[in-house]
């Protein structure tokens, strides 16, 4: 991993996670990035300048009006320098700026003058993150290309518990990095499915499992960060957008994940399918919530829903296709009968039990493909995404060697 010569500016805007910031310089450097850092007004409120002085090595600007650097157009001369542009801690008055194009500090003016790809990281209070105002103005970002990392959720220096927090210094580092291209997936478009599907049975009730999406999550900010361009479809979960990822589509039953993976797989290179599809729907959907008969049993006729690999793999031309397998027994020998009857490139078994699979936050994994296998031992979802990737990477190229 390097960042050598690359020529990273740093916008730090006001709020308590400026002090990461401090990290997130070291951290850069550290892989050989040049790093130059703008302040805004309020940042300096919170980490001083001569702190990002001392960390990048370089004068840190803060004002438009420094008589000195502006003499020779500074601004201009820094917008043109500039490789990535990455705002962290991105407020959320700094983050409305942008929306609305202001040009009325420094740092604002200089992600309109640069030509360069902008990053912002999030950090507000959860209340502040989750206001239709702020929502509105991410989106207005995304839709022009700014990449939109974060934020994390977990406990926040108000008190709160939510999602707000930046991302620490570590997972920006090497967002940057992927930024770049140098990952393994670089060039790559993956398309991945996450989450569980629920069949409406009336207007209250539903069938549905116990997957929360966090397996899937993980793959695709591990697919994204190794450079990959990804693009999540998820069933009814409640997690928030991996960095990195591209675009994001909410699905709730098996029939619209279908549609949404099939329509999204003719600009996949590869696709996995972490999603646990329920292979049954209600035959009839009622419209009205389905009264209690007493003393009577309730018959539910199901009607068997379209397999997704299955629909992809009998295609021409489609993208390599990794499944999933999740058993409570005889785990090998189910993936190896699924990897052939949906005609997979590659499969991810793992065992459902107390602590581990569905729901919890590890899981172990055994990878089969034809001709090989491999097993990862038990660890944290994000671990073994990135080991799955790196595994993912190998078998792609040389499956298309
Ligand atoms: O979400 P988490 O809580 O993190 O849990 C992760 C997980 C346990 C759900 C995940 O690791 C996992 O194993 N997912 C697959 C679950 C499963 O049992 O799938 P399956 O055996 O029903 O299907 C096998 C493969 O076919 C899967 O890749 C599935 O996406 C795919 N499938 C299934 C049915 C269907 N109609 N279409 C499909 O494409």
């Amino acid at each position: 991993m390097t960042l050598a010569q690359r020529r990273i500016l740093l916008g730090v805007s006001g709020g308590i996670a400026a002090y990461k910031s401090c990290e997130l310089v070291r951290r850069l450097r550290e892989l050989g990035a040049e790093v130059r850092v703008v302040m805004t007004e309020s940042a300096t409120r919170f980490v001083g300048a001569a702190t990002f002085q001392a960390l990048s090595g370089q004068p840190v600007r803060v004002s438009l009006w420094d008589a000195s650097a502006e003499a020779a157009m500074g601004h201009i001369e820094l917008a043109r320098w500039a490789e990535r542009i990455l705002v962290a801690p991105a407020s959320a008055d700094l983050l409305a700026r942008l929306a609305h194009g202001h040009a009325d500090d420094l740092l604002s003016t200089l992600c309109l003058a640069s030509a360069a790809p902008l990053q912002v990281a999030p950090a507000m209070n959860r209340q502040m993150w989750a206001h239709p105002a702020v929502q509105a103005n991410i989106q207005t970002l995304q839709r022009r290309g700014v990449q939109v990392l974060g934020p994390a959720s977990g406990e926040q220096a108000c008190g709160d518990v939510g999602s707000g927090r930046m991302l620490e210094p570590q997972a920006l580092r090497d967002a940057m990095v992927a930024s770049f291209g140098d990952g393994m997936l670089a060039g790559l478009r993956v398309l991945v499915s996450a989450g569980p599907t629920y069949e409406d049975i009336d207007p209250v009730r539903f069938i549905g499992n116990r997957s929360s999406g966090r397996m899937g999550f993980a793959l695709a900010e591990a697919a994204a960060l190794a450079g990959a361009s990804v693009t999540l479809i998820a069933g009814p979960v409640s997690l928030p957008t991996p960095t990195g990822v591209l675009a994001r589509v909410d699905v709730r039953s098996a029939a619209q994940m279908h549609a949404a993976v099939l329509a999204a797989a003719a600009e996949a290179d590869i696709y996995i399918g972490t999603a646990a599809v329920g292979d049954y729907r209600p035959a009839e959907v009622a419209t009205r919530k389905l009264k209690k008969k007493a003393g009577a049993d309730l018959f539910l006729q199901l009607a068997e829903n379209p397999d997704i690999l299955a629909s992809l793999s009998a295609q021409a031309g489609h993208p390599f296709l990794v499944g999933f397998a999740a058993e409570t027994h005889d785990v090998l020998p189910y993936a190896h009968e699924k990897l052939q009857r949906k005609g997979l490139d590659m499969i991810a078994a793992n065992q459902v039990g107390e602590g581990i699979g569905f729901e919890a936050s590890d899981n172990a994994l055994s990878v089969v493909w034809n001709g090989g296998s491999i097993d990862l031992a038990r660890a944290s979802k994000s671990v073994l995404a990135r080991q799955l990737v790196a595994i993912l990477a190998e078998r792609y190229r040389a499956a298309r060697a």
